[in-house]
Parts: C-alpha cells; sequence; structure tokens
C-alpha cells in the first residue's frame, strides 16, 4: 500500500500509542509547540527519556508558525531524533483544538498524523454531527480523531457554570459509537492556562472530579480518554517571573500528584502547553534581568530551551510515566 502523507514524514497516528498506553498504565505526553525551540526541546527531553510523544499545534500556533513551516518542522524532529539522538520514539504530529472541519481537512491533507475537533462548545447534536464529519474524511487517511464533550471551566466562569460543564459520563457511550473517534476529552475540574484555581494563599485547590473519569471508564472500558488544561504550574518558576519583573501572582495549576493517578487510569494523552511557558518566559527574564547588555536570541533561548527540556524529562519521568515506552 502507498505510504500516507504523514509516514512520508516519519509521523505515526496514534492508535499504537494509546494502545500501548491504556494496557501499560501511563500517559503520553502531548505537549504543544510555537516555535523551533520549543519543539528542540520537547524532542530532546523524549528522545533522552526515550518516551512516544505527541507534538500539538493549536490554531492559533498554526497562524503564528504558519502551517508549511510546521509540517516541516515535525518532519526535522523526526529527523533529528533519528539521525542526531539514535532514537526511534514514536511522534505524532496533533491538530489542538481544530473548530472546523475544514480546519481539520487542510492539517490532515498537509500530513498531520492526528486531529482534534472540539465541538465541545456547540449543543450535543452538533457535536456529533461535525465530529463525525471529521472521523469520516480523516480515517480515509489514516488520520485519528479526538472528540471532546463537556467544556473544560474557564476561571471566570461561576461555579454553577463550572458544574454543568464536567463531562455526562451518560453520554460518552452515545458519542463514540456515533461518531467513531479514537479518543475522548472530557472536563473533570482542569481547566486551561496558568490560573486554574481560584485559591487564598495556604489553601489548596478542589480536587479534580476522579468520582467523574470512573463513571466514564465504567462506561468504556479501555477507551483513550485525554486530559487537557493539565499543566502544574510550578511555583518555583512563578516565584521566578515575579522576582524578575513578571506579575503572575495566583497562577495555579494541577498537581502532579493528581496526574500521576490519572496517567495510571484510562486517561492515556495529557496536554500540557502553559508550564512550558511558563519555564521559557521565567528564564528569559532571569537572564534579561542578570544581563541587560545580552541582545544575542541564542543567549536567552538557549537558556530557556535547556530548562525546558529539564521539565519535560521530569514530567515523562516522574508525572505521566511515558519515560521508557517509546
Ligand atoms: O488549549 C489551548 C492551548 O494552550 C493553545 O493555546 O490557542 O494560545 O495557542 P493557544
Ligand atoms: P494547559 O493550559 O494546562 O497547559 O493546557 C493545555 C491544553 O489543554 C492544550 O490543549
Ligand atoms: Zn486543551
Amino acid at each position: 500500500m502507498a505510504k500516507r502523507l504523514y509516514e512520508e514524514l516519519g509521523l505515526v497516528n496514534t492508535t499504537e500509542m494509546f494502545k500501548k498506553a491504556v494496557k501499560g498504565g501511563y500517559a503520553i505526553p502531548a505537549y504543544n509547540f510555537n516555535n523551533m525551540e520549543q519543539l528542540q526541546a520537547i524532542i530532546m527531553a523524549c528522545a533522552e527519556s526515550s518516551s512516544p510523544v505527541i507534538i500539538q499545534v493549536s490554531s492559533g500556533a498554526r497562524k503564528y508558525a504558519n502551517q508549511t513551516m510546521l509540517k516541516y518542522m515535525a518532519q526535522g524532529a523526526v529527523q533529528m531524533a533519528r539521525k542526531d539522538f539514535k532514537s526511534n520514539i514514536p511522534i505524532c504530529l496533533h491538530l489542538d483544538h481544530g473548530d472546523t472541519f475544514e480546519l481539520c481537512k487542510s492539517c490532515i491533507d498537509s500530513g498531520f498524523s492526528s486531529v482534534m475537533i472540539d465541538g465541545s462548545h456547540h449543543p450535543y447534536a452538533k457535536n456529533v454531527e461535525l465530529t463525525k464529519q471529521v472521523v469520516e474524511y480523516a480515517h480515509k487517511h489514516g488520520v485519528t480523531v479526538e472528540g471532546e464533550l463537556g467544556v473544560l471551566a474557564g476561571i471566570e466562569d461561576e461555579v454553577s457554570a463550572e458544574k454543568s460543564t464536567y463531562t455526562k459520563p451518560e453520554e460518552v457511550q452515545d458519542f463514540v459509537s456515533k461518531t467513531g473517534v479514537d479518543s475522548l476529552a472530557i472536563s473533570i475540574g482542569t481547566s486551561h492556562g496558568a490560573f486554574k484555581f481560584k485559591v487564598k494563599p495556604g489553601e489548596q485547590p478542589p480536587p479534580l472530579r476522579f468520582d467523574v473519569l470512573e463513571e466514564i471508564e465504567k462506561k468504556l472500558p479501555g477507551f483513550p480518554i485525554v486530559l487537557h488544561g493539565a499543566s502544574s504550574i510550578p511555583q518555583d518558576y512563578v516565584a521566578m517571573i515575579n522576582k524578575f519583573g513578571g506579575k503572575m501572582e495566583g497562577a495555579v495549576g494541577v498537581s502532579e500528584e493528581q496526574l500521576r493517578k490519572a496517567a495510571k487510569s484510562a486517561v492515556c494523552k495529557i496536554n500540557i502547553d502553559s508550564d512550558g511557558r511558563l519555564v521559557v518566559t521565567a528564564v528569559i527574564r532571569k537572564v534579561f534581568a542578570e544581563k541587560p547588555g545580552e541582545f544575542d536570541p541564542r543567549k536567552y533561548l538557549g537558556p530557556a530551551r535547556e530548562e525546558l527540556k529539564k521539565l519535560l524529562i521530569h514530567k515523562n519521568e516522574h508525572v505521566l510515566g511515558s519515560a521508557g515506552k517509546g
């Protein structure tokens, strides 16, 4: 059979990765990238810790970096892993939060190996219809699809709104069978960004709704579940940003302990973007504060890349459990 476009780029879809992750009780890291240094850090970290990886692109990243550029960056990333790091880790290029059929189609046609169609803001029937349309096209091209049920809460949401946005376990079987999705993103209390919970100093953020996750697992045994909004917002980096002129008081994320628990469950893909942004910003602020005369981008992007790599290795080894599974 002729090679798929993404196979020619050296990429894989999520089928095998998820099968192994569900069986092995760990989660595949899904790290967002927008530029070369972030992608290098991701590939270096995953090659060094021998972890399978999903490199993901949001529509904002696609606008920022250009879709053609991203495609060849992904191909370059595969080649770097194989040739320079002698690593055979599986690498998937995924569209994060696709919101239209046309966007998903465009990514599939340009060589992405996986797409998310996020119809979670639509009424249920419309979400089913849109997701099904994407699945039909994607599967013809061997591309896997992530759907979403339940809306991730934003920090500004009222408590009542947050409650009604958790995934309803009674809908998941129907959604998966009607749409044919390969994985399902759920909402159990995480949210996007660096300010996930409103907590007073010294207070603990509310725990994730593992009871909802358990209900979903019961309805869909062995089915790959995805957790968005899973940055931990390490407080050392928040402090570093604040120390060197930034302003991120009150930034808080999901504890590593809860992510470890999620990774051992049916959750087999964990999405992390904000932590990467945080590290890079912290290091760059430090360099600028300590060396005000520095104007060579390599002198601040280089240390930022190195620190990001260290953080991602830590996640693979000590949080997601994906290290050594590549
Ligand atoms: O889920 C959202 C990701 O963090 C992407 O964020 O749309 O600003 O690139 P972005
Ligand atoms: P964070 O903002 O917690 O990193 O979540 C990223 C995400 O879910 C991307 O889809
Ligand atoms: Zn997300």
